[in-house]
């Protein structure tokens, strides 16, 4: 039975870790010719190897989605490497809580904003240009639970940059889906809960925000990463063909509350 990615090319940044080195593992699995890029080259290489490891079709590459020419360079490369670009999952991402502490609150704003929401805009920018050749292509974006409501009391002072990265990849979602939509290239964003990658790593490392956040889902637990790739792989797929400009929840009901 053909997969159903059968054929396809998927660059996924920030597939070195967490939710993109699950998805670069399912994409692999069904038939996609993988792209793993990372910050670092090495983890996008661990990533890229264990997929072939299973049988899979991927390559590593190093780029920093916060730098344009990088971004330029990591589209590039995927479509000399691979022959084109199909799918592109902009997965690449940081929290604030990672930023060093000697920042300000300015210095991490701006270091978390050109990742998460710069990045995704000039990694589209560049992918859609060669997704445009070909009159066809997928963009998936990770937004989040954080980017369609407001982080529960008590968590964040309200400046936190990234709750407002996530609202503006849900709304560059919708816009880009709407201009692309004649080029057929559709655009959508996954919302995800929150998930058990090193992301979250220091919040469920606290035995009592680890219980908040579980009682914050409706279903009373954290996402795992296989979940979150899974509506990844329908939204990057053919199955999807009548799907562009949604902002999908995959929360456990978080959101509906
Ligand atoms: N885990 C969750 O609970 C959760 C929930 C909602 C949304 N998300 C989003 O999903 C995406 C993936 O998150 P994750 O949980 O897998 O996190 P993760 O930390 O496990 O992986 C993120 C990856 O992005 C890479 N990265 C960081 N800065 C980069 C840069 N400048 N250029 C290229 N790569 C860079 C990191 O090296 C890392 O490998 C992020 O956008 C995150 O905001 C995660």
């Amino acid at each position: 039975m053909a997969g159903r990615l059968e054929g396809k090319i998927a660059h996924i940044t920030g597939g070195g870790s967490g939710l993109g080195d699950a998805m670069a593992h399912l994409f692999a699995r069904e038939g996609a010719r993988v792209v793993v890029s990372d910050l670092k080259l090495d983890v996008a290489q661990a990533v890229a190897d264990s997929v072939a490891a299973e049988g899979g079709d991927a390559i590593a590459l190093a780029g920093d989605v916060s730098s344009r020419e990088q971004c330029e360079t990591l589209v590039a490369d995927t479509v000399s490497k691979m022959g084109g670009i199909d799918v592109l999952v902009n997965s690449a991402g940081v929290t604030p809580r990672y930023a060093p502490p000697e920042w300000d609150f300015e210095q991490t704003w701006d270091w978390v904003v050109s990742i998460n929401l710069k990045g995704s805009m000039m990694m589209s920018r560049f992918a859609v240009a060669e997704m445009k050749k070909q009159n066809s292509g997928s963009i998936v974006n990770l937004a989040s639970i954080i980017g369609l409501v407001g982080y529960a009391q008590g968590i964040s002072d309200g400046f936190n940059p990234y709750p407002h990265t996530k609202g503006g990849i849900v709304q560059m979602t919708r816009d880009m889906s709407v201009a692309l939509a004649k080029e057929g290239i559709r655009v959508n964003s996954l919302c995800p809960g929150f998930t058990y990658t090193p992301l979250v790593t220091t919040l469920v490392e606290d035995a009592d925000m680890h219980e908040r956040l579980k009682s914050l889902h409706p279903m009373g637990r954290l996402g795992e990463p296989q979940e979150i790739a899974n509506a990844a792989l329908f939204l990057a797929s053919d199955e999807a063909s009548f799907i562009t400009g949604v902002n999908l929840p995959v929360d456990g009901g978080y959101t509906a509350q």
